[in-house]
């Protein structure tokens, strides 16, 4: 398979983590991919709020958590917050710099950091923030100035178990030259 398929089926949405520290190595790649995402006009509208501080992982997993859908299979939360990320990306995007494209920029950048950290052998969770009722609380712990919204919280970590997901058939996707 080629390498970057290879990444991308690979990564998965996981929960719970070890509690292993990331590297600061570990850590600018991930970032560094993020800066290398796409954007309308090139405007590169985000900003990557990187937390380490425990306190406020803490908080921001509460808020992951209620986010949380819970499926059948799905993994619930034994505890409160998140299993132990070792590091929280917020990503937030300047409503100023892009009017019109900041969320799919916000979600490009997402994608590449989960990818990367996927790469390392790191595993992340896609949390969907962007007008939420959670949005509010996380640009109020993150002192977020007025017109900068959260995509994402993108929390980072050893995976504590291993997740699954499936994917609808490509042929139920996919139609040619029209719907
Ligand atoms: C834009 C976006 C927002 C998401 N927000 C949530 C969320 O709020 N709660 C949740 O449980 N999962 C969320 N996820 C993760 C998805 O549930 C997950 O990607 C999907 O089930 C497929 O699983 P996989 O990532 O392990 O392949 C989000 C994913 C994306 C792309």
């Amino acid at each position: 398979m080629h390498l970057i398929l290879e990444v991308i089926k690979g990564r998965r949405s996981v929960v719970r983590f070890k509690p292993r520290p990331i590297t600061d190595e570990e850590l600018s790649l991930i970032l560094e991919a993020g800066r290398w995402a796409p954007s309308y006009a090139n405007s590169q509208p985000w900003t990557f709020v990187v937390v380490r501080d425990e306190e406020k992982k803490r908080k921001l997993g509460e808020l992951v958590e209620r986010m949380l859908i819970l499926r059948p299979g799905r993994v619930a939360l034994s505890a409160p917050g998140l299993g132990d990320p070792a590091v929280v990306i917020a990503v937030a995007v300047d409503t100023l710099k892009d009017p019109d494209h900041h969320v799919e920029a916000g979600a490009a950048a997402t994608q590449n950091m989960a990818l990367m950290a996927h790469a390392l052998g790191l595993a992340s969770f896609w949390a969907g923030i962007y007008g939420t009722p959670v949005e509010r609380e996380v640009r109020r712990i993150l002192g977020l100035p007025k017109g900068m919204r959260v995509v994402s919280l993108l929390p980072i970590g050893e995976a504590a178990y291993e997740a699954k997901s499936e994917r609808v058939e490509l042929s139920q996707l996919v139609r040619y030259e029209k719907f």
